[in-house]
Formats: structure tokens, sequence, C-alpha cells
């Protein structure tokens, strides 16, 4: 109240004054911070290049039933619809959601500023050969000062490395893979940075400038390439995205040893998860009721009306709750089989009801107990 009284004593004139001193102090502070360095918000991005909240990819697999297709076409969902469109590019083109969102690091050098902080992790990085040890996790992070995004996948050997700009990986064509990406401001980052101490992510490509150090300390151990230890077997924390959104981050470190779908999320939330994973042969995890909160695995995936295909040539991992009234769906690194029940990773779950609709439709035949 005090200070409207003494806008309305101001002049017209003082007003005036008081404005374009306000927009000069911007203009210094600019200035003295580089101006080099103005670029647009740092932000997950639209199939059209605009910045988004959130949007998830669902790259089909080449074989499907009764077709084979080109093992590049992609449906799209983000925070503007309501479910799954077919993108009309194609996921190895710099021009789709997921170009133009990584083009923010590429284009103009942008990974080589101490502005911002970037991570590419990946248990199976492009390139380079596979070492043993590191989290069953593969992602993105990029932000500055303010904000940016995290952009989890299920893509081997993606994405490449920065001075090559964006190139897809023919070896990740043939399966089914997903990609969530999610903008966030910069506080966030700092528990994200957490998370990532349980997953023990492969960084093969990072940079955590000396502006970032004092808060992200860890990051930066991780981007030197030592081992941070965490502070217990999980962790669970809540992200609230840019738009207002809430996602539960699950982080399970290697010594947790345990199916993260049974042992842990399902009973944590309790709900019975319907779990989309590459099981591979004889190292499945069949489907399981022993405990109060069951797992069941989904064997047939039908996203759209014209679209079916069998787990088997789906690469990528995710969850819903087997109920409607839960309406979860999680999104993550960690496939129902015995060899990955010792490694570190993560689920990233979401209430959103379209996301929720979007992928228990989805789900044309599970296994039950
Ligand atoms: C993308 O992949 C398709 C199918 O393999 C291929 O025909 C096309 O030339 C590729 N485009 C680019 C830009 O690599
Ligand atoms: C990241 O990759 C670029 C080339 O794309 C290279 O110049 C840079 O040194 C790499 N950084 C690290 C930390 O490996
Ligand atoms: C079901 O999962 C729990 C938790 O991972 C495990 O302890 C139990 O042995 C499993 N039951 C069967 C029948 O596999």
């Amino acid at each position: 109240m005090v200070s409207v009284g003494m806008m309305s004593a101001l002049s017209p004139f003082q007003m005036f004054w008081m404005a374009t001193r306000r927009s000069l102090f911007l203009q210094i502070t600019l200035m003295v911070l580089g101006c080099t360095e103005c670029r647009p918000p740092l932000s997950c991005r639209n199939e059209a290049g605009d910045p988004v909240d959130w949007f998830i990819i669902y790259k089909l697999p080449q074989y499907r039933i009764g077709e084979i297709g080109s093992g590049v076409e992609y449906l799209y969902l983000d925070s503007s619809s309501d479910s799954w469109q077919m993108s009309k590019f194609m996921i190895n083109s710099s021009q789709g959601a997921i170009g133009n969102t990584l083009n923010q690091l590429y284009e103009g050098k942008a990974y080589e500023s101490n502005s911002l902080v970037y991570a590419l992790y990946n248990d199976g990085p492009p390139v380079l050969k596979y070492i043993k040890g590191y989290g069953h996790t593969k992602g993105v992070l990029l932000f500055d000062h303010s904000q940016g995004f995290w952009l989890p996948h299920s893509i081997p050997r993606f994405p490449s490395f920065p001075d090559g700009g964006y190139l897809y990986p023919t070896s990740g064509k043939v399966n089914g893979q997903t990609a969530l990406c999610v903008t966030f401001q910069y506080q966030q980052f700092l528990n994200i940075a957490k998370q990532l101490v349980y997953f023990y992510p492969r960084f093969y490509n990072c940079s955590v400038p000396a502006s970032f150090l004092a808060d992200l300390p860890q990051l930066a151990q991780l981007c030197k390439g030592s081992k941070p230890e965490p502070a217990s077997k999980t962790s669970m924390k809540e992200l609230v995205s840019i738009g207002g959104n809430t996602f539960l981050s699950f982080a399970k470190s290697e010594h947790l040893v345990d199916d993260i779908y049974t042992g842990w999320v399902a009973q944590a939330l309790d709900a019975d998860l319907l779990v989309q994973s590459w099981q591979r042969q004889g190292w499945k995890l069949p489907s399981n009721c022993s405990l109060p909160k069951h797992v069941m695995n989904i064997q047939r995936i039908q996203p759209s009306e014209s679209v079916l295909f069998h787990s088997y040539n789906d690469h990528s991992k995710w969850c819903v709750s087997q109920t409607y009234e839960k309406q979860l769906t999680c999104l993550g690194d960690l496939n129902r089989e015995v060899s990955q029940m010792r490694c570190g990773g993560g689920l990233i779950c979401t209430f959103n009801p379209s996301v929720y609709n979007a992928f228990r439709r989805a789900v044309d035949w599970y296994e039950g107990c």
C-alpha cells in the first residue's frame, strides 16, 4: 500500500526518469556479464524449435508386427498436446525436437562457453570403448546460472561429441527408444546433480566451469572422472519443472542389489506396475507378484492404432500404474534383468494425466503372474 501511494505522488517526468534508469541498469548489467553470452534461455525445444516445459519422444522400432519401418520414425508428446503425434521429422535429422534441443549445445560452439555446464553421459558412449563399472544410464544436462534442461534417454552411442554436431547412430535405429526432456531452473540442477552421484554415470564429454564449482562439487568430480560416494543406497527427490510440473526422481546406486521396479518403486508409490524394458533371453526377471505391489512385464506395445510391436524389439524402459486411479508413468534407465539389479540408475516419474494416457493405452498385452 505504501509503495502504491508513493508512486502516485511522483510526477510523470520522475516516473519516466526511473524507468530509464532501470533499463540503463539492465543494459549495463548485461554488458558487465559479457554480451557475447547473450542467448535465448536454455530449454527443451519442441518440434518447431520453440521452448517447451517438457517433451517425450518414442522412437519406433524398425521391426513391427506386420510391417518393417525405416527405424527413424518417432512419436512426439509435449506439455501442449494430450496424445502421441507422429513426427514429420526423422530422428536422425537435426530438425526435430531432440535436434532442436541439442543444437543449443552444438551451435556456435556453445560447449566452449564458460558460462554453462553440460554433461553427455552414456554407459555405451559414441566412438569410445565400453568400460565396465559405470551406472546403466544415459542422458544430457545443459544449463547456465539461470536454467536449462535434463534429457535422459535410452539410446546407446548417443548423443555425438559436440564438435561433430548432431548425429544419430545407425545402431540406434533398429530398436524402439525413448527420450524425456524437462526444463528446470538452475536451483533444481543442484538436486539433479546429487541424484547423478547415485547413478555413477559415465560422463564421456562434459564441462563444469569455475563459476559453478562451489554449487556443484560432485558434478565437477564426475566430470573429472572420479567417483563421489553416495550417502546411502537410494535417493528419491521431487523436482519441479520451470512450468510447475512435479517429477519424482528415483536414483539407486550399485549398492542396492535389487530390481528397482519390484524392490523399490512399486512398493514406495504403492502401485502395481506394468513395465516395458529390454529383456534378453535367459536374463529376464519374470513378472513378480510376491511383494504387496505387483510388477508385470509388458509383452506387446501399441502406441497408436497403426503401430504394434513386441517388447523384445523395444530398447526403451518405462512403466505405468496398472490402474487408472494412480495415473503414474515413469521413464528410466534400467531393464528388468538379473544383471541390472547390480547397476546404478534410476527412473523419473510423473502423475501427468496425458503422459499416463499416452503410455497406459500403449500397453497391448502384459504377462500376469
Ligand atoms: C536417416 O535415416 C534414413 C533411414 O535409415 C536414411 O534414409 C536417411 O538418409 C537418413 N538421414 C540422415 C540425415 O542421415
Ligand atoms: C569434449 O569434446 C570436444 C570435441 O567434441 C573436445 O574438444 C573436448 O576436449 C572434450 N571435452 C572433454 C572434457 O572430454
Ligand atoms: C520378487 O521381487 C522381490 C524383490 O526384488 C524378490 O525379493 C523376490 O525374490 C522376487 N520373487 C520372485 C518369485 O522372483
